[in-house]
């Protein structure tokens, strides 16, 4: 298969990630099948998209038209079959083993030998979840990044089963949506996570030993390192229990304590101060109102 013969794409999972997908793969020309489990969460990711193409239009990007052409190119359902005859398939759904293989097997039977089913897991391994699907050397990593129209990485990651063509299809492909991909091994945290994690563990134990205050680590990694946003900060913005169930896995996986929760963040984790959406984190944000 070539690039050229890349003319619709499936995307399973229309959440938080599978949104952004789905808005650059049609921004790009390229018809997508979406599949999700639900009408609501499509309405959601809809609306998503809608207002990041909005976002487009206002700074002159793109024109009213071309938004439209976008959604145009955008189909919705919640019955797997309707992605028969998509060569390539991104997987965006829940970051769960199970829920994962329960889907691998609904798409044994509607993908050929030819199809190339693409991951955007952040912490299963690629190569046990190649040995899931049927064609295991159509089988590659693709992490992207939150949120995805904005953030221009691709991690593309061969797992041991995958052919050489399919990572090269698959950088490609990200380099046809306007992404800049870069290879790596099949390894906990990629090359992204597993430099940020140790980072943004050891900003909390600085903030647990009395170091310096949230705001002053914050400033600090911003003015003296050129960090558009400090790493307290920013675990806020992201969800700091993202940050702890990953740094879990990864613990359990290497075993390098690297990787471990500090206890502040365990306990702030059970305490449900989660970041911005919880209105509390590192910051309260009730206050910062
Ligand atoms: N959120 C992030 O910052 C981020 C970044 C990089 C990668 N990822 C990875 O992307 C994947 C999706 O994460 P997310 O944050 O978008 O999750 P999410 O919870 O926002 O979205 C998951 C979507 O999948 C749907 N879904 C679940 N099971 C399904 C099934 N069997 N068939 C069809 N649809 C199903 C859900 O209804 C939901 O809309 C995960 O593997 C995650 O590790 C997330």
């Amino acid at each position: 298969m070539k690039i050229e013969d890349i003319k619709t794409v499936g995307v399973v999972g229309a959440g938080s990630m599978g949104s952004g997908i789905i808005q650059v793969v049609a921004q790009a020309g390229i018809q997508v099948k979406v599949v999700d489990v639900g009408e609501a969460s499509w309405e959601k990711a809809r609306k998503t998209i809608v207002t990041s193409l909005d976002r487009f239009v206002k700074k002159e990007t793109i024109t009213e038209q071309q938004k439209n052409e976008v959604l145009g190119r955008i189909s919705f359902s919640t019955d797997i079959k309707t992605l028969a005859g998509a060569p390539f398939i991104f997987e965006a759904v829940f970051e769960n083993i199970d829920v994962k293989k329960e889907l691998f097997g609904k798409l044994a039977p509607i993908c050929g030998a030819d199809v190339i089913i693409a991951s955007n897991t952040s912490s299963i391994s690629i190569t046990e979840m190649a040995s899931l699907v049927k064609y295991p050397g159509k089988f590659v990593g693709m992490h992207f990044f939150n949120p995805v129209p904005m953030m221009r990485l691709v991690e593309v990651i061969p797992a041991l089963q995958t052919e050489p063509a399919t990572t090269e299809l698959a950088l490609e492909l990200a380099r046809k949506i306007g992404k800049t991909p870069i290879t790596c091994k099949d390894t906990p945290g990629f090359v992204v996570n597993r430099l940020l994690m140790p980072y943004f563990n050891d900003a909390i134990r600085l903030l647990e030993e009395g170091v310096a205050s949230a705001e002053d680590i914050d400033t600090a990694m911003k003015l003296g390192a050129g960090m558009p946003m400090g790493p307290l900060e920013l675990q806020d913005f992201a969800g700091a229990d993202i940050g702890y169930y990953v740094g879990e896995i990864f613990f359990n996986y290497t075993k390098d304590a690297r990787f471990a929760p500090p206890n502040l963040l365990r306990q702030m984790i059970k305490a449900g101060y989660t970041g911005r959406k919880a209105g509390k984190g590192f910051y309260d944000y009730s206050e910062k109102k």
